[in-house]
């Protein structure tokens, strides 16, 4: 469905570059669910703008790599093809629904517009689909509420509604970025629930960005861990919650209630500051705040590679055996 082979951004500021992802790799399956985690600044949202051609450039700047979707390089392909993919085939939803929908329209004709323009409806076809898709996403008394506005609608409702206009056009792929941030704890669970189903129903392929691990163990196939731009561990979601192999996963877990691990559990307990992209330390990125690095961790990167003894797919980048040293710290 897509395969982003060493995808490079990097951003300016006050005269300084720096490269926020230095070169990120991985594929996703049809009908897959990817979480991708890690702290404030990991490039989460980064990567996923340059996906989808809405980087601000500048001060950001794509320099190089590839992204296949379907056949075709979203980082190369023509402007108007990309806005024709977006919303069409790639379906977006964003943290704060509230800067992205408009204001001055109603609900109805924002939920419309789309399918006019990607599916050539009418629009009466699209008003009578939107009001079947606000009942898909569990808004009561559809046909009334087409015609509100979005401050018409509470922060969990817009948020419904975003997701209705991200799935009108029954997309292949859905890109959400912290799309339940802002929502309180039952409410985000309610949302879980619907794109859990609607990814059933509509055949979905996810990537889901959240800074909850909880999140991610309740939705995701497979876990993404970022930091400083970098993946330091992926893979099927029980295999790494089960033996997380970089240091900083483990962190993240760590910070979690042990047991059940509701949506809420947020990541804020390692110690240390993430890193200031524009002055990185030399080597693995996150040996400064890491109690088990080695020496080597300080000067050298380690590279992206499978676990030995773990299932195919589990991936870290790690020079230290994590299990090995948890077992002795015992
Ligand atoms: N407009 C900008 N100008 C300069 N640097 C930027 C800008 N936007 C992002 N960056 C840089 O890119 C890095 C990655 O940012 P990104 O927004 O992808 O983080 P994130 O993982 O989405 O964080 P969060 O969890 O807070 O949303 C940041 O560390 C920052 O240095
Ligand atoms: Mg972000």
């Amino acid at each position: 469905m897509l395969e982003i082979s060493d995808l490079s951004v990097g951003f300016s500021r006050e005269g300084r570059f720096a490269r926020v992802i230095p070169g990120l790799s991985y594929s996703l399956r049809r009908g897959e669910t990817l979480g991708i985690v890690g702290e404030s600044g990991s490039g989460k949202s980064v990567h996923a703008l340059a996906l989808l051609g809405l980087l601000p450039q500048p001060p950001g700047k794509v320099l190089g790599g590839q992204a296949i979707f379907r056949g075709e390089d979203l980082l190369t392909v023509p402007e108007a093809r990309l806005r024709e993919l977006r919303g069409g085939q790639i379906g977006v939803v964003f943290q704060d629904p509230m800067t992205a929908l408009n204001p001055v329209l109603t609900v109805g004709r924002q939920i419309a517009e789309p399918l006019m323009r990607h599916k050539g409806m009418t629009r009466r076809q699209a008003l009578d689909r939107a009001t079947d898709l606000l009942a898909l996403v569990g808004i009561r008394d559809a046909a009334r509420r087409l015609s509100q506005f979005p401050h018409e609608f509470s922060g969990g409702m817009r948020q419904r509604v975003m997701i209705a206009i991200a799935i009108s056009c029954e997309p292949a792929l859905l890109i959400a970025d912290e799309p339940t941030t802002a929502l309180d704890v039952t409410v985000q669970g309610q949302i879980l629930d619907l794109m859990a189903e609607l990814r059933e129903r509509l055949g979905m392929t996810m990537i889901w960005i959240t800074h909850d691990m909880g999140v991610v163990a309740g939705i995701a196939d497979t876990i993404q861990v970022m930091y400083a731009g970098r993946t330091m561990e992926r893979g099927p979601v029980e295999a790494v919650f089960a033996s997380p192999r970089s240091a900083y996963t483990w962190g993240l877990l760590q910070s979690l209630p042990h047991g059940a691990r509701p949506p809420g559990g947020r990541l804020h307990q390692i110690p240390g500051q993430p890193p200031d992209m524009f002055n990185l330390p030399p080597g693995d990125p996150f040996a400064p705040r890491n109690p088990f690095a080695t020496e080597r961790c300080h000067v050298e990167a380690p590279p992206l590679r499978q676990v030995e003894g773990s299932v195919p797919g589990h991936l870290a980048a790690a020079w230290y055996d994590l299990p090995a040293l948890l077992e002795r710290a015992r």
